[in-house]
């Protein structure tokens, strides 16, 4: 760690949703390292009101590529971490959401500088999907399985896209 980090904002235009991932295994302290940064997020009064859930066994990963629509990166992944919210420890309801979507930027862009690869995939608000996954993995009332996270090395480097836009942006008024 330390000099080899790249810069923050090099590593936020660079983060790319890779779907294909070379056939790599993950050093473990770099899994820790990027929960870490996920713990790191800003949270409502800081409740923290997150967990994850660590995937990194192939029928593990299969298994909950199955239960996603939208799951194709985790068919490379070596990792797959689930983001859960915590009812109970946020600030007001509504808010697990925000945080762990704090969390999760925190995590891909940790994953960016350390030379990872991410895909988030969305759970949250999908009624269906997030029930199948809280009654498969027997999540507990009030956790809620939020968002998956695939992590692993992108087979093939992508550009940065051209987004920075103009008509986005009002000043003082709309
Ligand atoms: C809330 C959310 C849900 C997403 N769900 C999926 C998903 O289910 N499957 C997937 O492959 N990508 C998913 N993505 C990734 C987006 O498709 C991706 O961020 C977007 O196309 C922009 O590309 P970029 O991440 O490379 O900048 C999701 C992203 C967000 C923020």
């Amino acid at each position: 760690m330390g000099e080899n980090i790249k810069n923050t904002i090099d590593t936020i235009y660079d983060r790319r949703s890779v779907r294909k991932y070379a056939n790599k295994q993950i050093n473990p302290d770099l899994v820790q390292e990027i929960l870490r940064a996920g713990m790191f997020a800003p949270s409502g009064m800081n409740k923290q009101p997150w967990h994850f859930i660590v995937f990194d066994k192939k029928e593990t990963i299969e298994k909950v590529k199955s239960m996603h629509p939208y799951a194709s990166s985790l068919s490379s992944a070596p990792v797959c971490i689930m983001v859960c919210g915590d009812t109970e420890l946020e600030m007001a309801e509504g808010f697990y959401q925000v945080d762990c979507s704090a969390a999760i930027e925190n995590m891909l862009l940790a994953a960016n500088a350390l030379g990872l690869d991410t895909c988030w995939m969305g759970i949250y608000p999908w009624k269906e999907v997030m029930e199948n996954f809280s009654k498969t993995f027997e999540l507990p009332e009030n956790i809620k399985p939020f968002a998956l996270v695939s992590l692993g090395y992108a087979e093939t480097k992508q550009e940065r896209p051209k987004r920075y836009n103009e008509t986005k942006i009002h000043y003082n008024k709309w």
